[in-house]
């Protein structure tokens, strides 16, 4: 077996040859005779990702094992769903979908919790060649109503409600508050009716969800070609607008399968876990599809790290369940650091199968990493990438060659990626010199080939800044021995406990509050969520309020509009923001002052006294 260098080289220098080989570890209807063209991957091939992910598995006489361990210590449920069992619920659901009118190319939107039929509603969209969208069930409804416009679908998908250790979140009003804000009207919405809550159905509009399935004939798998889309997933941009990546059939199912046993060194019949959700990309790629596709077992966990019930949680679902690789966000073990610091809680299951901890989701900070190391004894592996990408850009690639770890770095480039990093003139820093972090074209299969209807934005967002490059958004750096590190966004996306948002569309809802005449939020450091977003509000003219209501009106109000996900809770009345003469807020400043960080004062401030009161209002009263 080659080594990570010459596999690496293998996939820059003749990447045809490496993804035509990669493409034999899927199933196609019609095999691709062409690896690349007009910049797609595969383009003559056809297939479909829900046969690959389920019915193929069954095919081959892996019927009887286990797809997916659904865990939910929130209801205390624990169920396991064999693949056979899967695939006749996929195909009784898609069977729905297709007598309420879903055709291929279709969208879907998926507003859903952590429970298995999430799953399945995305599996069933892949067979009919359908187009999910997932919503995280922790956006509000005026975030859920943007995306429903957008991608305006012809049924919704989703449940009476989600629960959160504190409480039952009740997901129908969410739904129809989303839909009366939302100018798009889909024909239907399947409402998934669970015990702890049921909602109200209404009539002629909602379907309740088991008995549409049960009324249901089976649907078979729909050919694609493989350059058709596969889902939409909204990520936050730098506006309130969010982006919709789009994903294709042919090069997301090549990708991932490839990425389980190459990046994470799993093979068929290994349990692995990512404990994400559904609604973010690692669920998409490795809660879903990627474990899926491999012929892995999948945990789908209804549950935090911390509270449901203790800091042993995670442990429990690793033991019982014999997971071999774990996937979460740092911020996650943070969490659980903070509640059980001498790991009392780990001791007490056994984790000898534990083989690796993956993280991603935001930088893996070097005390978490050794703690985490020491307490587990397993490699504790950062790696990095996004929603656009849909499988990591960087990693130490366990099943190609296990790499000597560094703290703080996601280790080398996956194969695949050509990562440069550049100066503002576009020419490749020296090793240790921050830059922009970009990735030479082409993109490998799996990446987002556009954003849903915005091709000017995607353009406009990733591939102008430098021309033949993809521009990640990320800031970083290459050591001496090739190993990158990334160091935060370069834009005004924060990273909020894993979550990605955006401070936009924080500052939309802000300004419509009656008494704000401007406002600035930006992401300060946070020692448990990574960030946490803090909001700077100028008040109208003649609003003499008292700044701890205002203060406390606008949390309700982002909660109310964005979500709780965005953990908004600061807000601090200044008498101006810092800007330049030519009107930009100078973020970047105001983020190092929050954050306590030496800075210097921008020449090209309008009115250098802004600069202290930021100082002033950070250290508060
Ligand atoms: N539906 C409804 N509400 C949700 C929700 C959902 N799916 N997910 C989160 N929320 C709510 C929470 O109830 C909480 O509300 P509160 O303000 O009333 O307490 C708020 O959104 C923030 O949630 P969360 O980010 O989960 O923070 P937390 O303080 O409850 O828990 C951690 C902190 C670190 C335990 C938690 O953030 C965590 O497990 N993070 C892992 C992140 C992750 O998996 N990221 C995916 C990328 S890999
Ligand atoms: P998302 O699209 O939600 O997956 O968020 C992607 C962003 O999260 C990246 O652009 C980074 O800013 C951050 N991120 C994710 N993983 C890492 C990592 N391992 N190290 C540093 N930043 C990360």
């Amino acid at each position: 077996m080659s080594g990570y260098d010459e596999v690496y080289r293998q996939s820059i220098e003749q990447p045809e040859a490496f993804w035509a080989e990669a493409a034999l570890g899927i199933e196609w209807d019609v095999a691709p005779a062409t690896v690349t063209g007009d910049g797609r991957w595969f383009p003559d091939g056809r297939l479909n990702t829900c046969h690959n992910a389920v019915d193929r598995h069954v095919a081959a006489g892996h019927g009887g094992q286990a797809a997916l361990i659904y865990d939910s210590p929130v209801t205390g449920t624990v169920r396991t769903v064999t693949y056979a069992e899967l695939r006749d619920e996929v195909a009784k659901t898609a069977g729905m979908l297709r007598d309420l009118g879903v055709e291929a190319g279709d969208t879907v939107v998926v507003y859903m919790p952590m429970v298995p039929e999430a799953v399945v509603a995305m599996l069933a969209c892949a067979r009919l060649g359908a187009v999910h969208s997932v919503v995280f069930g922790g956006f509000a409804a005026r975030e859920l109503a943007v995306r429903i416009d957008h991608a305006e679908p012809k049924v919704v998908l989703s449940a009476s409600c989600g629960i959160e250790p504190a409480r039952v979140v009740a997901y129908k009003p969410l739904l129809d508050a989303a839909l009366a804000a939302a100018a798009h009207r889909p024909a239907r919405c399947v409402i998934l009716q669970r015990p702890q809550l049921e909602a109200e159905l209404v009539p002629g509009r909602d379907l309740d969800w088991a008995q549409a399935v049960r009324a249901a004939e089976p649907a078979g798998c729909v050919s694609v070609a493989a350059t058709d889309p596969l889902y939409i997933l909204y990520t936050s941009g730098t506006t309130g607008l969010p982006k919709g990546v789009v994903r294709d059939n042919g090069g997301h199912a090549v990708a991932l399968h490839w990425s389980m046993r190459n990046v994470y060194g799993a093979a068929p019949g290994e349990v692995y876990w990512a404990a994400s959700d559904v609604g973010w990309v690692v669920g998409h790629s490795y809660i879903v599809y990627a474990p899926l596709l491999a012929g892995c077992t999948t945990v789908l966990y209804e549950g935090k790290p911390v509270g449901t019930p203790d800091p042993g949680a995670f442990w429990r679902v690793v033991a019982t369940h014999g997971v071999r690789t774990l996937f979460t966000a740092p911020t996650a073990i943070r969490a659980i650091k903070k509640e059980d610091p001498s790991g009392l809680f780990a001791k007490k299951w056994d984790l000898s199968g534990l083989r690796y901890l993956f993280l991603a989701g935001e930088r893996l900070d070097p005390d978490t990493y050794h703690w985490a190391s020491s307490l587990l004894g397993i490699p504790v592996i950062d790696h990095w990438w996004q929603t656009e990408t849909g499988w990591p850009i960087a990693a130490d690639c366990v099943g190609i060659e296990f790499l000597p770890l560094k703290p703080g770095s996601p280790t080398k480039a996956v194969p695949g990626w050509d990562v440069r990093v550049l100066d503002p003139d576009g020419r490749e820093c020296p090793p240790g010199v921050e830059g922009a972090v970009t990735v030479k074209l082409p993109l490998p299969p799996g990446a987002l080939p556009t954003l849903y209807r915005d091709e000017a934005r995607f353009a406009r967002s990733y591939l102008e800044r430098y021309p033949g490059h993809y521009l990640t958004g990320d800031g970083g750096h290459v050591d001496a021995d090739g190993y990158l590190y990334v160091m935060g966004r370069i834009d005004d996306v924060i990273n909020v406990a894993g979550h990605r948002l955006s401070t936009g569309s924080m500052e939309e809802v802000i300004a419509s509050h009656p008494d704000v005449a401007e406002c600035a939020v930006i992401g300060v450091a946070d020692e448990l969520k990574g960030q946490l977003p803090v909001g700077f509000v100028v008040l109208k003219a003649g609003a003499a309020r008292d700044p701890a209501d205002i203060e406390r009106e606008l949390t309700a109000l982002v909660r109310e509009h964005v979500g709780p996900v965005a953990a908004f809770r600061r807000a601090v009345v200044v008498d101006r923001l810092p800007k330049t003469r030519s009107g930009k807020i100078l973020r970047a400043t105001m983020r190092d002052i929050a954050d306590g960080k030496p800075y210097t004062t921008p020449s090209t401030i309008e009115d250098p006294a802004a600069l202290p009161e930021i100082a002033r209002a950070v250290e508060g009263p």
